[in-house]
């Protein structure tokens, strides 16, 4: 059945989205595997001519939908050789009403299939994400937590696994989607983070991956993220790797800060260093169209944000976190400077992450209908 409604996925057949199994502590999960397995994931292997070729995925449930497991891969597959892997990341949040939304699946479908191009693996068709993350959901709908309690976290993987010694695109492309039920990342009131930049440090430069979901541009960050950890901070702020001047993006989010003359800044994507964010996007949109604020995408130096009022980070998983201060630091921890933005939430930022919250929820009633076709 198609799907009738960009946000609220309706389930195949008609009925009644299933309610969140009894007897699960859905407050105490964090952002993780929360030492639980859903049912089903959805895993689809195709075989390619390599070079980003067209390849058919399937939309066939009966063959696709399988328990949530172990994959069986050759040593010598691409991925694990070369890093021809991407990764997506979005959520399904219970609605007051028992219904189940998906947060604008098509804008990582779309992401996904820009990677896909990059790394030369056949593109998931629009069509096909949607009805595989609609698949996963319905699979799994007890698992989505009860309303306000968290969300269905879905974890779409792309990767080349096909055997080969040679470096080039794979003859083999998996299509994946696992899913986990993850908390609420504030648990009472949101709290400020702590971010520390350290020069010398960046996570992407211009004609790189950085504006890819690549898996590969995770792990270099994990030494520099364990440091700056260890020294008492949330994330690493990284900096541009041109200048070491401008702020790209903090560890797994993209980062904004609001000014006194009512522009909220976001670092621009022009050079293909940051992730282009689909809740940096929506915070763009609702930022401008409910707070009357002007969104500006271009350079953001440290220096300048001294003058910011309030600043804060934003992904899937980070969803809004406000920016308590910025400390800047040499690579061997000397700290050179420090922004202090204070301890609690900035009145815009907090009305952000309602906004954004009750959308993705549902909690906002108005809001939600008003963007319906997220
Ligand atoms: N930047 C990076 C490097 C990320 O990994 C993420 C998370 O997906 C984001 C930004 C935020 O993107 P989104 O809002 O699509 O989750
Ligand atoms: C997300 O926010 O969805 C991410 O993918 C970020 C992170 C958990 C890697």
């Amino acid at each position: 059945m198609a799907i009738t409604h960009p946000r609220v996925w309706s389930i195949r057949g008609g009925g009644q989205h299933a309610p969140p199994k009894d007897n699960i502590d859905w407050e105490s999960f964090g952002f993780g595997l929360n030492n639980v397995r859903t049912d089903k994931m959805w895993l689809d292997r195709v075989s390619t001519a390599g070079d980003g070729d067209s390849t058919h995925y399937s939309t066939d449930d009966s063959q696709c939908l399988v328990p949530l497991g172990d994959l069986q891969l050759s040593p010598t597959a691409t991925v694990l050789n070369y890093g021809q892997a991407l990764f997506e990341g979005l959520k399904a949040c219970r609605r007051p009403d028992g219904s189940i939304a998906i947060f604008r699946p098509d804008k990582n479908a779309q992401r996904m299939a820009q990677g896909a191009e990059r790394f030369c693996m056949p593109v998931v068709p629009e069509r096909t994400f949607l009805h595989a993350v609609d698949a996963v959901v319905r699979e799994n709908a007890a698992w989505v937590p009860p309303h306000g309690q968290g969300a269905l976290y879905l974890r779409p993987l792309l990767m080349g696994t096909g055997e080969g010694l040679g470096v080039k695109p794979s003859s083999e492309s998996t299509f994946c989607i696992y899913a986990s039920p993850v908390g609420n990342y504030f648990k009472g009131g949101i709290q400020a983070i702590r971010l520390q930049a350290v020069q010398g440090f960046s996570r992407a430069a211009a004609g790189g991956s950085g504006a890819i979901k690549a898996s590969g541009n995770y792990a270099p960050a994990f030494a520099v993220q364990r440091q700056v950890k260890q020294r008492g901070f949330d994330e690493v702020l990284c900096l541009d790797a041109a200048s070491g001047e401008a702020v790209e993006e903090a560890g797994a989010s993209n980062f904004f800060a609001i000014f006194p003359d009512n522009t909220i800044v976001t670092p621009s994507l022009q050079q293909e260093t940051i992730l282009p964010g689909v809740t940096r996007q929506s915070i763009l949109e609702l930022a401008a169209a409910e707070l009357g604020l002007t969104p500006v995408e271009r350079r953001l130096t440290l220096e300048e944000l001294k003058q910011a009022k309030e600043a804060f980070c934003c992904g899937t998983g980070a969803c809004i976190s406000p920016v308590g201060s910025i400390s800047v630091a040499q690579a061997d921890g000397n700290v050179t400077d420090e922004i202090v933005f204070g301890s609690s939430a900035g009145p815009l930022t907090e009305k952000l992450f309602r906004m954004l919250t009750g959308i993705q929820t549902g909690s906002d009633a108005t809001l939600s209908q008003k963007y319906r076709h997220w």
